[in-house]
């Protein structure tokens, strides 16, 4: 890992419209994301995990804020501009059965991408479509002629990811890719995506809602919470002495058996629903699920500040 930013967020706040009422789903989100680096994303459903990668692809670029890819700003860029560029970043879903065509053959699929940026050997789009596919652990002579229906969907995802590594992106974002799957089939993919990271050289935002998950795959790990981080930290201090009392909710919600720590030594399991974005409370956004939360709390926003060496929180009373 070197410490060249190859993609830099800067106060990144997308809007969305709903029920006629404007609201931020993401708002004021600063990330990097070092060269070789595995960055993870961790948060309930609905805090914007999605919103922010679909920021980072510029589709749709986000309301305000920069998007620096390589040190390049991609917001405001036009379709014409970008797209000669997004052959660097890719992008693999959570349902990798719906995001395939089920009638289209293995061989289309992941072949579209080198089609659509205009390659026309046909010789080395077929030598490329069974290069990716054996390095995802797909027979090409068996899987080519077949069509996305016919595979699992732990399958399904492997070919996604084909199709994702056919343009040799620099980094893949990998917007909760297993959790449609199989306990037993998680792990295959899980150590799929380490391997083709190792062997392609890539850099990957890894997002997922749960954060055992993250942290095994990840080099630091961002937890978000209705629509801003509030801690950011290398994988291994948030798990053991996270600073955030909705990390260490999150934590303490793990399965013993997964945590391997006592469930009685880190927080306390979250309570509550996730307000609604539409109308966060005042003050610290996690303040009405909080069990540390003071009176400070309902009246000022807590700004993330420096802990200490890249770790980063928002609360107004951190563990010391
Ligand atoms: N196109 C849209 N228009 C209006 N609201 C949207 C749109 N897309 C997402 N939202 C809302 O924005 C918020 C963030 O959504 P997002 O999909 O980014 O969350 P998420 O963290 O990815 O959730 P999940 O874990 O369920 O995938 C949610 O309140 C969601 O309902
Ligand atoms: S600022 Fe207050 S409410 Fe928010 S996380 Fe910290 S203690 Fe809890
Ligand atoms: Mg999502």
């Amino acid at each position: 890992m070197t410490d060249q930013a190859l993609l830099e967020m800067k106060d990144v706040t997308v809007e969305y419209v709903t029920q006629g009422q404007r609201f931020d789903a993401v708002l004021g989100i600063t990330l990097d994301i070092a060269e070789g680096e595995t960055l993870g994303l961790v948060g309930e459903s609905g805090c914007g995990k999605s919103t922010i990668s679909r920021a980072i692809i510029q589709l749709p670029s986000p309301t305000s804020g920069s998007v620096k890819f390589r040190g390049r700003e991609l917001t405001g860029l036009s379709q014409k501009d970008i797209r000669p560029l997004r052959r660097d970043f890719q992008i693999i879903f959570q349902d990798p059965i719906s995001s395939l065509n089920p009638r289209r053959r293995v061989n289309d699929i992941v072949a579209e991408p080198l089609i659509i940026a205009g390659v026309k050997d046909k010789m080395e789009i077929d030598r490329k479509v069974r290069e990716v596919l054996k390095a995802v652990g797909m027979d090409p002579t068996v899987t080519l002629d077949r069509r996305a229906h016919q595979f699992s969907g732990g399958q399904c995802q492997r070919i996604c990811i084909a199709r994702a590594l056919i343009m040799e992106p620099k980094l893949i974002v990998c917007d909760e890719p297993v959790s449609a799957l199989d306990v037993s089939i998680q792990a295959q993919i899980l150590n799929l995506l380490e391997d083709m990271k190792e062997r392609y050289g890539l850099t990957l935002l890894f997002i997922s809602h749960d954060l055992a998950v993250v942290k095994n795959v990840s080099d630091r790990v961002a937890v978000m919470y209705l629509g801003k981080i509030c801690e950011l930290a290398e994988s291994e201090k948030i798990y053991a002495a996270p600073a955030h009392p909705y990390t260490a909710g999150l934590i303490a919600t793990i399965p013993e058996i997964d945590r391997g720590r006592q469930s009685n030594d880190i927080g306390k399991p979250l309570r509550g629903e996730i307000p609604s974005p539409l109308n966060p409370p005042s003050g610290c956004r996690f303040r009405t699920r909080c069990p540390e939360a003071q009176e400070k709390c309902s009246e000022e926003e807590p700004n993330l500040k420096k802990l200490e060496d890249s770790h980063v929180v928002a609360c107004h009373f951190p563990p010391v």
